[in-house]
């Protein structure tokens, strides 16, 4: 059966010795509990190395926020999936709506990325998700299946298999306005079924679809109740551990 997941991502927020003090405090609060999912949180690259050297990767999983569509060479600025494994990592996100918003990011790209991550071990968090405008003009499902399409299905079963989904629409993420419980249900749901329709029922229904935007404490457990939402993708409450903790234990 699917993991519940809840996994942060840190954006490019802390400095080094910040982001060091709050993996530690969430490690220490998740030793002190038992989360009903797994937990991962995505740092900024700066950040992987120290980091995992004050985690304990069974409560706690690390993950990064981006990686290169080349393996090494000539990118200066890049870092690249085997370098991003090599810091004891085991996720990252790709195709967030802010890399593809700002920095040009492209199915093209994404499947590069992708097919790297998954080479050298890492979990690839995939997200997607609409911008307000194709929510209120209603091709929103069409502009989540096209991303999924174009990005993931050039996978085998086996490769797919591997995938996070992160359904977080564009008009929801750092704007304090969450998608109601139904909609991200309604979209979740819809998503599963393009799995399906590719891979079949088994592999659907083994993917674990995390649901981003506004996600807090006070809206956790309404989104995680939905028999499709399998946990969040956190911004900005990733950022404070009584935060995050609080909606990990949406999950108690
Ligand atoms: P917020 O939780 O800050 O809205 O961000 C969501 C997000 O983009 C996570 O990847």
């Amino acid at each position: 059966m699917r993991k519940n997941i809840v996994a942060g991502n840190w954006k490019m927020n802390t400095t080094v010795p910040e982001g060091v003090a709050l993996a530690k405090e969430v490690n220490a609060a998740l030793k002190g509990t038992k989360a009903n999912c797994d937990v991962i949180i995505c740092v900024p690259f700066t950040h992987l190395v120290p980091v995992n050297d004050v985690i304990d990767n069974t409560v706690l999983g690390l993950g990064a926020e981006n990686c290169a569509d080349h393996a090494s060479g000539a990118y200066t600025g890049e870092v690249s999936a085997p370098m991003v494994a090599s810091t004891g990592a085991r996720y990252v996100i790709l195709g967030h709506s802010e890399r593809r918003q700002y920095y040009g990011e492209t199915s093209e790209t994404l499947r590069e990325k992708v097919a790297l991550a998954l080479e050298n071990g890492l979990t690839p968090i995939f997200c997607i998700g609409e911008v307000l405008e194709e929510r209120e003009n209603g091709t929103y499902n069409e502009v989540v299946r096209k991303q999924i399409e174009e990005g993931l299905f050039n996978l085998c079963a086996e490769g797919f298999s591997k995938i996070i989904l992160a359904y977080e629409p564009v008009w929801a993420i750092g704007t304090g306005k969450t998608a109601t419980a139904d909609q991200a249900e309604d979209m979740h749901a819809f998503i599963r079924s393009v799995i399906e329709e590719k891979y079949g029922k088994e592999v659907a229904e083994n993917t674990s679809i995390l649901y981003g935007g506004s996600c807090k404490p006070s809206n956790a457990k309404e989104l995680f109740a939905k028999p499709d939402v399998d946990g969040g993708l956190i911004g900005g409450a990733s950022l404070k551990c009584a935060d995050f903790m609080g909606i990990v234990e949406a999950f108690n």
